[in-house]
């Protein structure tokens, strides 16, 4: 029985000539306990699959059973206490909130759950020594290198211990070393049966993982189940440009959704203007 079971997913953005279809009938089936790279250029829609899977936002077509129950349709209040429990994330532009120590920020999750504020930082600790950082629990983001960020927002992620982790270019702020740290980590989560998401635009990183999907256009153009360790051929011949980072205010929507489950905002439509797909499919409906 997979743990993530995608039918016929589509995300529409817009309406009318203005459509964009970030997602266009996407099947996947993810097993409990593997790790998935996914691979594809910038605007293809991983992005959208991490934030459907991961329950941030919802499907316009489809439909989505996680661990076995049907999660598309769920109400907003719903659908965020599922993603809580079940869900652990890590941006590409780390989303630690600047004026909270690295020991508030890993302990955060907990806030929304009723556990008192002791039991909440003695088990922030933990994770942040589980990470390497016992030494930087009160340090703030801003006294933190990137990697260590990283590190915090990793043991942010697991502090809830989500049956899925959810990383949506964890390195592409970071340097090599820091980018090997990272990745060291995420693969000792997976090993202790942790099913990890991570969309990765380095395809030395796909190393980590047993199974690469590749995303063209807004659907899943190949999917290929490999040995943990080795680099398919096929991952070694993409070569993408890196898109640019994203801006502060859409790490502070990314915060919010994170933390207070209010929906992402949408981003300006200026951005899906060149999409060439919206014809396309406004015929074939
Ligand atoms: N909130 C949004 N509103 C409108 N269009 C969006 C939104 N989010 C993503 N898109 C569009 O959907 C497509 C897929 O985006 P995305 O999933 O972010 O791709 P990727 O992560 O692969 O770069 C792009 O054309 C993008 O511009
Ligand atoms: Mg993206």
């Amino acid at each position: 029985m997979p743990i993530i079971e995608l039918k016929d997913v589509s995300k529409l953005y817009g309406f009318g000539d203005a459509t964009t279809v970030a997602l266009d009938e996407v099947n996947l089936s993810v097993e409990r306990g593997e790790f998935v790279a996914v691979m594809g250029p910038s605007g293809s829609g991983k992005s959208t699959l991490m934030n459907l899977i991961g329950l941030l936002d919802r499907p316009t077509h489809g439909q989505y059973t996680l661990n076995n129950r049907s999660v598309a349709r769920l109400r907003p209040n719903q659908r965020s206490k599922v993603r809580r429990d079940k869900i652990g994330f890590i941006f590409q532009s780390f989303n630690l909130i600047p004026r909270l120590s690295a020991i508030e920020n890993v302990a955060l999750p907990l806030a929304y759950r009723n556990v008192s504020v002791s039991k909440r930082l003695k088990q922030a600790s933990v994770l942040l020594e589980r990470v390497g950082l016992q030494d930087r629990e009160y340090y703030q983001p801003h006294q933190l290198s990137g990697g260590q960020t990283q590190q915090v927002a990793i043991a942010r992620a697991l502090i809830a211990n989500p049956d899925i982790v959810i990383a949506d270019e964890p390195t592409g702020n970071l340097d090599s070393a820091s980018s090997r740290l990272v990745m060291e980590l995420l693969s000792e989560v997976h090993s202790t049966g942790h099913t990890i998401l991570m969309v990765t635009h380095n395809p030395e990183l796909t190393r980590y993982a047993n199974r690469v999907v590749y995303m063209q256009d807004g659907a899943i153009v190949h999917d290929e189940v490999k040995e943990v360790g080795k680099v398919p051929a096929r991952a070694r011949r993409l070569i993408y440009s890196v898109p640019n980072k994203t801006s502060e205010e859409d790490d502070l929507a990314g915060v919010s959704a994170l933390m207070k489950a209010v929906p992402t905002k949408d981003k300006p439509a200026a951005k899906t203007k060149r999409r060439k797909r919206t014809t396309k499919r406004s015929k074939k409906s």
